[in-house]
């Protein structure tokens, strides 16, 4: 299968893992990484640190700078307006947590908050213990047998005690994208606070947030060839003064006595603690590397490699999940557990990921236990594929 990637030289760990005879075909759980990555944070932490927004020093004032000018280059990369925030968290899970902490007071008993059938754990659990703390109801968007929200149905939901509408932009299980703007434009009439997961498929279409109307939207540096333990969270300017203040600490106060405190807006107010200052400056970098590349040529790619992967499982019999479109694709083989096939294709040097995807009620819904998942990037190539569907052959021989 000629496939080749123009982009894989620049992701040392594939090519250590080429290396090792190891095929990583689960970059929806985590991406490799890009030289631009490794060598920004090595060059951050050899020109010395300092502590942000604390300091008059001027290594301090250096990494104030840099820090702040990697949010202003990660705002330009997800194209969103001047007076929009982004604030920097821990990761996806961590902005869906602090979202559910700060809208909270908006709800009360009766209200509604609505999420799709097919979340994962990180967009589905915060919601489901703020309803529970709250007696508000969590209302699940219901999926066609495509792995579809019936957006029509979904918008027949929106109800005047409907608050809070969180979805997914691509499920890591299902791995097909939808276009969300009618669902979206309909709960912000109804002045319903919206927010977007990105986790998946911000690494696979650059977010436009001048585009997509949401209030709020969150995603991973890791899973964006970025580094670990940081994330982003957008907010329009709109919506940012709905947030109340979730997490206390150095650095958000504007005043400070000691029985009360008066905080700063977003995004320093929502920052508290030493942020991960190298970690961000990397990231900004490993975005403005992403964005010199011909990302028409990736998706492209990573297309062919989405559709060989599709065509091979199908052929093959092998029982999909739903209907991807984009850059995953879950499956079963027939008669065989989802566990005993990850070994042995764990074995032959496959990394895939198996099991329910902290999806547990997705998968429960579809009446399965677990599948397995490939999951695509810009460095696989044709051989990574063909090397799966020889292990694939090779395990479906034992175990059918
Ligand atoms: N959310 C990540 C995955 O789907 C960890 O694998």
């Amino acid at each position: 299968m000629f496939l080749p990637s123009p982009w894989r030289q620049f992701f040392p760990g594939i090519l250590a893992l080429a290396e090792q005879q190891q095929v990583w075909l689960d970059s929806a759980a985590t991406a490799q990484k890009p030289h631009v990555m490794i060598d920004t944070l090595t060059q951050y932490y050899q020109h010395a640190v300092a502590n942000v927004h604390r300091a008059q020093h001027q290594p301090g004032e250096r990494a104030t700078r840099a820090f702040e000018d990697a949010r202003s280059s990660i705002s330009k990369w997800l194209q969103a307006s001047e007076d929009d925030q982004v604030i920097f968290t821990k990761g996806t899970t961590e902005g869906i947590n602090l979202l559910s902490q700060a809208l909270a007071h908006h709800l009360q008993a009766g209200d509604e908050i609505l999420i799709s059938a097919y979340e994962h754990h990180a967009n589905l659990l915060p919601w489901q213990q703020l309803a529970l703390s709250r007696g508000v109801k969590l209302k699940i968007l219901a999926m066609d047998s495509d792995g579809h929200v019936d957006i029509d149905a979904a918008i027949a939901q929106l109800s005047a005690r409907s608050k809070i509408l969180a979805i997914s932009a691509l499920s890591n299980v299902i791995g097909h994208q939808q276009a969300l703007e009618p669902l979206l434009q309909a709960a912000r009439a109804m002045g319903i606070y919206t927010v977007i997961d990105g986790a998946q498929a911000a690494v696979h279409q650059r977010p436009n947030l001048q585009q997509l109307d949401c209030d709020f939207y969150v995603c991973s540096a890791h899973k964006l060839y970025g580094p670990d333990g940081v994330g982003i969270l957008f907010t329009r300017e709109r919506a940012v003064t709905a947030l109340r203040h979730w997490q206390f600490g150095g650095e958000m106060v504007r005043d400070c006595d000691y029985q009360h405190a008066e905080f700063l807006p977003a995004p320093l107010g929502f920052e508290p603690g030493t942020p991960s200052t190298a970690n961000i400056v990397a990231f900004a970098a490993t975005l403005d590397w992403l964005h010199s590349l011909d990302s028409a040529a990736i998706a492209r790619h990573e297309a062919a490699l989405h559709t060989a992967v599709l065509a091979g499982l199908q052929q093959r019999g092998m029982q999909i999940i739903g209907t991807p479109n984009c850059a995953l694709v879950s499956f079963n083989a027939p008669g065989v557990h989802h566990a005993d096939l990850a070994l042995l294709l764990g074995e032959q040097g496959i990394a895939v990921r198996a099991g329910h995807h902290c999806a547990m009620p997705l998968l429960k819904s579809l009446g399965l236990a677990g599948a397995l998942r490939v999951s695509l990037a810009m460095y696989n190539d044709g051989d990574d594929i063909q090397r799966f569907f020889s292990a694939l052959d090779q395990a479906l021989e034992i175990l059918q």
